[in-house]
């Protein structure tokens, strides 16, 4: 197949062109802005290796750029949407990116779809954050999205868009709500990187509120693999679950990071809490392990994967605590640890 795999050089779209490129024949071609958040140096290992490389090839631009996004839609024969705004305490200081590429970008895409010349299949990667916080039970793909955070409700509206045009323009699209994802090459303003790289460097870890907020940990490799999963075999029209059945609380994972570093809990500051806060997480997987998909990689075993990869990639993750970084973490966490308490 021929994949344009926009977001690509982030997070959990490099990891997914990493594997499918070496697990199939693929083409793939990624889109990506290169927000403060791509990294080109994440596909470095693709387009380092001329196996891979000959299968692949980079454009920079924006997703909202219907002029760029037609030719390229148009030659694919899947789009996976990975490019998005990716952080809920970014979108929360100001969510104008967030709408940009999570609403707009979302519907540039699905016209471009919907023009092309043939047929193409449409991969949304959404988040279980569009379920809202949920104080028990699990979320299931037909229950109602209830986004709580400018960030969940941007990722509800690009998935409202990609099912209405299933609908009314049948367009084939699938959809993935993935659970939270740590791993190697996450940019370090999420809790698991930023506590990693923080306690190597014996800085402080602000953990908001009570430290009680329950999320289910899912690796990164595995959610590439699942997306690629859907990719293949999802049926048009659904939304599947991404789930790894790893529920901890940020206390848990704190403790998890500063066992695994020998660093002391003296390090931790519970700061005052982000607003709005989900208090937990959880996913029904059913749908997607129906659909022959499950996680292989545990919590404890993922964690001391990411944990090694942090200590050797030193340079990879104090390039981009630098910049742009200062001026953000001093808006994102000055006045929290000054208003701090040991935790
Ligand atoms: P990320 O921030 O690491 O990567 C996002 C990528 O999108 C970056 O490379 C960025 O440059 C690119 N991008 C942003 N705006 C763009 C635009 N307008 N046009 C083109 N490219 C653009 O994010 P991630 O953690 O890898 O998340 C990828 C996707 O998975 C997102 O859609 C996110 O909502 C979803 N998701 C993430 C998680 C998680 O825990 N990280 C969990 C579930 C779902
Ligand atoms: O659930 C899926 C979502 O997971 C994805 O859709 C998002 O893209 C991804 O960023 C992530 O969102 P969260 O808000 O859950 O992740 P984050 O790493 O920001 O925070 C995880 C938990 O840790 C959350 O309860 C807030 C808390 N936290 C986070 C930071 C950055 C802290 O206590 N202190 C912090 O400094």
């Amino acid at each position: 197949m021929k994949l344009l795999v926009t977001g690509g050089a982030g997070f959990i779209g490099s990891a997914f062109v990493r594997r499918r490129l070496a697990a199939t024949d693929d083409e793939i071609v990624v889109l990506d802005k290169l927000t403060y958040s791509g990294n080109r140096a994440n596909l470095a290992a693709v387009e380092g290796d001329t196996r891979l490389s000959a299968r692949f090839a980079f454009v920079r631009g924006d997703i909202a750029d219907a002029g760029l996004v037609e030719p390229l839609v148009g030659a694919a024969d899947a789009v996976i949407n990975f490019a998005a705004e990716s952080h809920v305490d970014r979108s929360i200081l100001d969510a104008q990116a967030f709408r940009h590429t999570g609403v707009i970008g979302v519907h540039v895409l699905l016209e471009a779809v919907r023009h092309a010349p043939r047929p193409v299949r449409f991969v949304q990667v959404s988040t279980d954050e569009v379920y809202g916080a949920l104080e028990q039970g699990l979320s299931r793909e037909g229950d109602p999205l209830a986004p709580r955070s400018p960030y969940a409700a941007a990722k509800a509206a690009g998935e409202l868009l990609v099912e209405s045009y299933h609908i009314t323009h049948g367009l084939d699209t699938v959809v993935t709500r993935g659970a939270n994802t740590y791993g190697p090459h996450q940019h370090p303003e999420k809790l698991i990187p930023l506590f990693i790289t923080n306690a190597i460097d014996d800085q402080q870890l602000p953990l908001y509120g009570d430290g009680l907020q329950q999320r289910d940990w899912l690796f990164v490799d595995d959610h590439a693999d699942g997306v690629g999963h859907v990719l293949d075999s999802g049926l048009a029209g659904e939304a599947y679950n991404l789930t790894a059945s790893e529920p901890r609380t940020n206390r848990q994972v704190t403790e998890a990071i500063l066992a695994g570093l020998a660093k002391p809990w003296s390090l931790v500051r519970s700061v005052p809490d982000r607003p709005g806060h989900d208090r937990r997480y959880a996913m029904d997987g059913s749908k997607a392990a129906a659909l022959g998909w499950q996680p292989l990689i545990g919590f404890d075993d993922g964690l001391r994967r990411t944990l090694d990869w942090y200590t050797a990639n030193s340079d990879w993750w104090r390039a981009l605590k630098s910049d742009e970084w200062d001026a953000y973490y001093r808006r994102q966490y000055e006045e929290r640890l000054a208003n701090s308490v040991g935790a």
